[in-house]
């Protein structure tokens, strides 16, 4: 199926202030956003780490947003039912994470949670193709994983274009999520290319207003650039 107009927006608590996490998820909720982007990092798999499965239970009670997780670790079998019972209402594993990205997948959808797959920079559309029939999402990146307030990389639009083809090919309705360096231009890009969802942590939580920044990005999303 062709994306989905206006994008969804989900703004990553990782640029949020930490020592007010449950009023910063109340404020971009208030403010409009779709779903909550929150970023999983172990320290080796990226060279950062964040948080784990605590802070999103503690959090679930503070929020109906959809919590849209966002695994940057390997392994990450070991760890998915943890995540599923913390809250998490999509789970995204990466391509790169590990040699059984399929069995992964089919343990999320299991437990009851969507499942998406992420992509990186250095890895080409086609590494996807035969998982495409287990995702309800594809997360490609457009920076490399790790930190947040990167620059987009526009590198990445032909392979955002090329996976919008692959997904509309199987038929089934599967979104296509940009993650880093989401600003009002890049968004445009983006959706332009065939994205259907936009993270943003820096063009949300590092502006005075978030509900204005909320809509400003679903406004650029949705003129063709
Ligand atoms: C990067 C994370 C992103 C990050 C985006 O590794 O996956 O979700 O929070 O931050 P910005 O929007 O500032 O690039
Ligand atoms: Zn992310």
């Amino acid at each position: 199926m062709p994306a989905h107009f206006p994008p969804l927006i989900a703004p990553s608590v990782l640029s949020a202030d930490f020592s007010r996490m449950a009023e910063e998820v109340i404020a971009v909720e208030r403010g409009g956003a779709d779903w909550l982007h929150l970023d999983v990092m172990d320290g080796h798999f990226v060279p950062n780490l964040s948080f784990g499965p605590q802070l999103i239970k503690a959090l679930r009670p503070q929020s109906g947003l959809v919590f849209d997780v966002h695994l940057m670790i390997a392994p990450v079998d070991p760890y998915l039912e943890m995540f599923a019972r913390a809250g998490a209402d999509h789970i995204h594993l990466h391509i790169e994470a590990g040699p059984h990205t399929h069995r992964s997948l089919q343990q999320v959808r299991a437990l009851g949670v969507k499942p998406g797959v992420a992509i990186c920079p250095a890895t080409p559309p086609e590494a996807v193709a035969e998982v495409l029939d287990l995702v309800d999402m594809i997360l490609v990146m457009t920076v490399n994983p790790g930190f947040g307030g990167q620059k987009f990389l526009t590198s990445q639009l032909d392979k955002i274009r090329t996976l919008r083809r692959m997904a509309d090919a199987t038929g089934r309705d599967i979104r296509i999520g940009v993650d880093g360096g989401v600003d009002v231009e890049t968004a445009a890009l983006a959706t332009a290319a065939g994205a259907d969802m936009l993270v943003a942590g820096t063009s949300v939580y590092g502006q005075p207003d978030y509900g204005r920044a909320i809509t400003a990005l679903r406004e650029a999303g949705r003129r063709p650039a």
